[in-house]
């Protein structure tokens, strides 16, 4: 019997977001984590430590007892030290994402795109960033994910693409347009 042994190893990368003005249109209110086991168990209580902490920060009493149906994230340097993964990273794993697409290219053989990004990630940064009817650019398009998953959250969209063996790939993924569900991180 042979056994082929492979190592999965995690990958990470930045994820840049830039914007034009100090303020662009961002909603961190719809991209919330769940919330952990501590603050659920302080929704349910209701019972704070509220009063002057050393800084001199005043904590009311009701000041952290509304639900909000999640927290924001928390910011990945300030976890660094921790001794776990941090909860901040935005974690999708590279499993059977973009079945449809890889089909359509082998049925037609057309060369995959090889740096495709996770339909997740885009879809992250769609509903943070945008809402329904916003028109989406992918100035870098590849297989273009991105149009994919802008067309099935309701969102316009344009990509551009230099290659056009990516771009004739890439209708692949619009064969048949499902309405797109966020997994939860
Ligand atoms: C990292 S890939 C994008 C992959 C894409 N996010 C996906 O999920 O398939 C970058 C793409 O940009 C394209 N590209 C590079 N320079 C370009 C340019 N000047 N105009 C348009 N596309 C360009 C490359 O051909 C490549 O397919």
């Amino acid at each position: 019997m042979t056994v082929k042994r492979l190592r999965l190893k995690d990958s990470y990368t930045h994820v840049w977001w830039l914007s034009k003005t100090p303020n662009p249109k961002a909603d961190n209110r719809k991209v919330l984590l769940p919330y952990g086991k501590d603050m659920k168990s302080l929704l349910k209580s209701k019972r704070y430590n509220a009063g002057k902490r050393p800084s001199g920060h005043v904590i009311s009493e009701t000041g952290f007892l509304s639900n909000h149906g999640g927290a924001i994230s928390s910011n990945v340097i300030d976890l660094e030290s921790a001794q776990h993964v941090p909860s901040a990273l935005l974690k999708y794993a590279n499993t059977a994402w973009d079945a449809k697409y890889r089909a359509y290219c082998e049925e037609n053989k057309l060369d995959l795109h090889p740096a495709r990004m996770q339909t997740d990630l885009v879809a992250f940064f769609l509903e943070f960033l945008t809402d329904k009817g916003n028109l989406v650019l992918d100035p870098f398009g590849g297989s273009n994910t991105t149009g994919a998953v802008a067309e099935a959250m309701r969102r316009k969209w344009i990509a551009v693409e230099a290659d056009p063996k990516y771009v004739e790939g890439s209708v692949g993924r619009f064969e048949k347009v499902e309405r797109y569900q966020r997994q939860e991180r």
